[in-house]
Order: structure tokens, then C-alpha cells, then sequence
């Protein structure tokens, strides 16, 4: 461990909502911390703010008064930039300006000594263009906290071009010794998560667009059945949209107008709008007074659970490998839990049964049901000659999700639609008929998720566990989107990828190498 020794100070530069936060979290760690503002108001407001903060962790009984004395004596103001001379880290947390940064590192170079660690918050500048120039570039690190700063436990830490390994590694250790979990990670457009985190918003907005659902209904399908603690639409509506689409558009310019990134153009219309969420009383949701801020999600009405139920799953040597059999399957464990009977059919092979597709399937009143694999219910019908065909969408967990959304088929008889509605409602679920849209909801966006997921392994900027650790620590993400590519498999990721590819013939959703290489060996991500 390298961990910076507590007799070192710790120099923060800048001390908005960023780097009041980070010097609340040093000064817990044990560090004398200095802070320094071009605007000396802003140091004051930012000492009264981490001492409020910390007395009232006191009345939460979640920090002992001594500690919390002692923590806030370890907080001090710096005058000017010489006050930070005898820092061994500086974390600079000013405006996210280029050239700003870089007079500010040009500067502290001639206070601070040469061992001295220098390290950016910044969220989307290169770290690479920031230590450009520097006399010692090789000990600029970048320390990227998230918001709220004692809250979230992630810190993304960003190698440049130059940055020496070892000052990487003293900044990981140090993090981790503050009580946060670190992910080293190279220094690339978005990093880890304002990189892997855009199909979230991305896919909803297609979703949106496609009028497949409402957002409220959308939002709903995505926390209830996704596991996710926020849909999109909530999330973006706390954020603010100008910020979102911003990042967006950053991140999109930034990969040369990759297709993957492409921005929306219903969000532009809410910020051109100036509906920019929350802060502004309006985005997709109304927040004025007197308004419900949350509408209803799409539910349907309630249906006679059907006489007979079947679960179809193809024997024979490649059984186990079915797509999506591991999901099926606990559907249909959640079926049996819910008293409803479900006779076990085993089709005699797993192709040449006279069914035209593979995958495990649940059959009552005529209708077939089958987890989504990237076509629509409509192309599914049509492929298996089989007009009576509903899909599911994909959820965190069958055992306790209290919602489950449907696509039908347009040639689906409404009878049979009803059955499948009714089946699921015995089990306990919410049912939520989305537009027949291919991918449907939660498989369409954790499948891009695990995607851009593969795709950043893939290029190097970081490990398989640093992405889903970055994913679930700085986003709360359910699940790490290449654990949760584990678990669905990745025939059936790559097939709802090439399925959406081939339906939208567009190069955004083209298959990750990685993720391709990794089904070619048979392997997983994890364990
Ligand atoms: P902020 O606007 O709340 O605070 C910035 C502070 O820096 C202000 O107090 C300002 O007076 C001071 N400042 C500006 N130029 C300066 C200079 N040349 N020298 C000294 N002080 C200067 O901004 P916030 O939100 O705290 O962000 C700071 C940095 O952290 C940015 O690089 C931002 O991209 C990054 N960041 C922000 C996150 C967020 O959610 N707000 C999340 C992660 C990173």
C-alpha cells in the first residue's frame, strides 16, 4: 500500500460543492487540509458547510463528537496559492476549463515540491492535455469523485499519458484508505462511467421516441423490473437536462460523432425548451406546485389467470445452453412459487421439433411466451409462424420483481394476449404492455450497457471489475453490466445486439469485439 502518509497535508483548490466534499472526506481520513478559492467567500462558506455537515453525522450518532472536533481543526484556509507549499497532494476541484487548469498546475509547480502529487477532479477534460506542458507531467493524477462527495463511494482514478504508475497507485491507495472505492482507468472520453452510462439514457430516449411507452411507464418498467433505483427519465429530470445533454454531446464529439453516442434530439427540444427538470419545474415530469410530480405508469386491467400452462424447454445435449434458459427458467420457478401449476414439456431436440425457434417458451391458451431477443413480437410471429406470440422483457430478479412488461404481436389475437396477462398477473406481477419495440426496455439497455461496457475493457482504459465496480459505486447501478451479461449469456447479449443492428441498420448497436471473442470461448467476464 502506498497510502500518503496522515503527517502530509492535503491541498484542495477550489471549494465549491466538489471540493468541500473532498476536503470533508481528507480531513476524516486524518489530513491537515488547506483550502484555497479564488473567491476567499467561497473558502468560508465551504469550512461552515463541512462543519455543519459533520455535526450533524454527530447528532446521527454516526461520528463521535472528538472526531468531529478534531476532523473540522484539521480544516484550514489558505490565503494565497503559497499556502499550499508543503501539500503532498493537491486536489484541484476549480472550473472545468482547459486552459484555466492548466494555469492553475502551471502555477502550483512553483509552490509545491517536486514529490508533491498533483490531482484533477475534472469530470470530462484529458488528463493527458491537462499535465501537457508541466515541468514534472508525470505526477498529474486524475482523482474523480462524484457527487455527493461523502456519499458516493467511487473515485475514479485517471492515468494520462504520463502519469507515473506509481503516483496512479498512491492516489488508489489513498482513496481507498479515505473509505471510497477506486478504479484506476486511462484517460479516454468519459472515462468509465460518463462513458458506460450513456446507453441508459440513450436507449430510453429511442425507447421515448419510438413511442413504445410514456416515460412515466418507461421510468416504472426500469426500476420496477430492472432493479435500476431510478428510470432514466427521473434521473435526467434530477440532473438537469442542459448538464445531461451536455455531457452527451461532449462525450459524442469527443468519439469523432460515433453513432453509439448520438445525442437526442427530444432532450435538445426540452432544453431548447428550457423544461431542463427539477430545477426548472418542468422536464418530462411536472414539479410546480399543485402538480402530481409523478404520473402513473401503464398497467393493464385485470385478467382470469388461464386454465393450462405450459413450459416448453428443448432437451438434448445443448439444453443448458438455450438462450435465456437460466432466465426461463426462474419465470418459471416464480409461476410454481405462486401456486400455478406449469407442466414441464421437454420438445424432442433442441432444432428440427417442428418449432421454428429455440428458446424456451411458456404456452397457455394458445399463446407462446418468450423472453425478448432483440426482434419484435410482430418479426418474432412472423419468423415462427406463429401469429398468438407475446415476448417479456428482461428483469433483475423473477423472483421478487413486482413488474414485468409485455410486447404482443400485431397478429397476436387479443385472447390469447389475455391469457399471458392474466398468467402473470397470478404470479404477482404488475403487467405492463410496452409498444411492440424490439429489444423491449431493460434487455435493450443493459445489452448496450454490457456493450460499451465490453467495448471500454476491450480498449484498454479498464479492468472487467473496474467497470461493473464503477457502475454500481458511482451510479447505483443494480448489478454490473458485464455480471449481468454473465448471468443473461452472452449468445443471447450478442443476439439482441445483432438483432437490434440488423432491425435499425445502424452501426449503434454493432457487437463489441470483446464480447463476440468472449462467446467464441465459451467464457465469462467474472469468476
Ligand atoms: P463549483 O462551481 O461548485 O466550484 C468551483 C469552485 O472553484 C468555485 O468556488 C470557484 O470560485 C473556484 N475557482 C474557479 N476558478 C478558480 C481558480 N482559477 N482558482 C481557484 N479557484 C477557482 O464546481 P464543482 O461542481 O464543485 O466542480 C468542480 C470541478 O469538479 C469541475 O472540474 C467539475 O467538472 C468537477 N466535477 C463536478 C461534479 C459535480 O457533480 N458537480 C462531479 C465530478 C467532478
Amino acid at each position: 500500500m502506498a497510502v500518503l502518509d496522515t503527517g502530509r497535508t492535503v491541498a484542495v483548490i477550489g471549494t465549491g460543492a466538489m471540493g468541500a466534499g473532498i476536503a470533508q472526506v481528507a480531513a476524516l481520513a486524518g489530513y491537515t487540509v488547506r483550502l484555497y478559492d479564488n473567491r476567499p467567500e467561497a473558502v468560508a462558506k465551504a469550512m461552515s458547510d463541512i462543519a455543519a455537515a459533520l455535526n450533524k453525522l454527530v447528532l446521527k450518532e454516526r461520528l463521535g463528537a472528538v472526531e468531529c472536533a478534531a476532523a473540522i481543526a484539521r480544516i484550514q484556509s489558505a490565503l494565497s496559492l503559497n499556502d499550499v507549499a508543503d501539500a503532498g497532494l493537491v486536489v484541484e476541484a476549480i472550473v472545468e476549463n482547459l486552459a484555466v487548469k492548466r494555469a492553475l498546475f502551471a502555477e502550483l509547480e512553483t509552490v509545491v515540491a517536486d514529490a508533491c502529487i498533483l490531482a484533477t477532479n475534472t469530470s470530462s477534460i484529458s488528463v493527458t492535455a491537462i499535465a501537457a506542458g508541466l515541468k514534472l507531467p508525470q505526477r498529474v493524477v486524475g482523482m474523480h469523485f462524484f457527487n455527493p462527495v461523502p456519499l458516493m463511494a467511487l473515485v475514479e482514478v485517471i492515468s494520462g499519458l504520463a502519469t507515473d504508475a506509481a503516483v496512479a497507485q498512491t492516489v488508489f491507495d489513498t482513496a481507498a484508505a479515505w473509505g471510497k472505492n477506486p478504479v484506476h482507468a486511462r484517460s479516454t472520453p468519459g472515462f468509465i462511467v460518463n462513458r458506460v452510462a450513456r446507453p441508459f439514457y440513450a436507449e430510453g430516449w429511442r425507447l421515448l421516441g419510438e413511442q413504445a411507452a410514456d416515460a412515466a411507464t418507461i421510468d416504472a418498467v426500469m426500476r420496477d423490473a430492472g432493479g435500476f433505483r431510478m428510470g432514466p427519465f427521473e434521473l435526467m429530470d434530477l440532473i438537469g437536462h442542459d448538464v445531461n445533454f451536455s455531457v452527451t454531446q461532449s462525450v459524442f464529439q469527443a468519439y469523432f460523432n460515433d453513432p453509439r453516442f448520438t445525442p437526442s434530439i427530444l432532450q435538445q427540444e426540452l432544453v431548447n425548451a428550457g423544461f431542463l427538470g427539477r430545477k426548472s419545474g418542468r422536464g418530462l415530469y411536472h414539479y410546480s406546485a399543485g402538480a402530481a410530480a409523478m404520473v402513473s405508469a401503464q398497467a393493464e386491467g385485470p385478467q382470469p389467470k388461464p386454465e393450462y400452462v405450459s413450459y416448453t424447454v428443448a432437451q438434448g445435449a445443448e439444453a443448458s445452453h438455450l438462450l435465456g434458459a437460466a432466465i426461463s427458467d426462474a419465470l418459471a420457478a416464480r409461476l410454481r412459487a405462486a401456486g400455478i401449476h406449469v407442466n414441464h414439456r421437454k420438445a424432442p431436440e433442441a432444432r428440427g421439433n417442428g418449432m421454428q425457434d429455440e428458446a424456451p417458451a411458456f404456452h397457455c391458451n394458445g399463446a407462446a411466451l418468450y423472453l425478448t431477443d432483440g426482434r419484435t413480437a410482430t418479426q418474432r410471429a412472423h419468423d415462427n409462424h406463429h401469429p398468438d406470440t407475446v415476448l417479456y422483457d428482461l428483469a433483475l430478479d423473477y423472483g421478487k420483481a413486482p413488474r414485468i412488461a409485455l410486447c404482443c404481436a400485431e397478429q397476436c389475437s387479443p385472447a390469447a394476449y389475455q391469457a399471458v396477462v392474466g398468467l402473470l398477473q397470478a404470479a404477482g406481477f404488475i403487467v405492463t404492455r410496452l409498444d411492440d419495440v424490439a429489444g423491449m426496455a431493460v434487455m435493450r439497455t443493459v445489452a448496450m450497457l454490457a456493450n460499451e461496457a465490453a467495448d471500454t475493457v476491450h480498449q484498454g482504459v479498464c479492468s472487467a471489475l473496474a467497470v461493473d465496480t464503477a457502475m454500481q459505486k458511482g451510479v447505483n447501478y443494480p448489478r454490473g453490466p458485464l455480471a449481468w451479461a454473465d448471468v443473461i449469456g452472452f449468445d443471447l447479449v450478442v443476439k439482441v445486439l445483432a438483432h437490434l443492428a440488423a432491425g435499425y441498420g445502424e452501426d449503434r448497436y454493432r457487437v463489441s469485439a470483446l464480447l463476440r471473442r468472449k462467446l467464441a470461448a465459451g467464457a465469462r467476464f467474472h469468476g
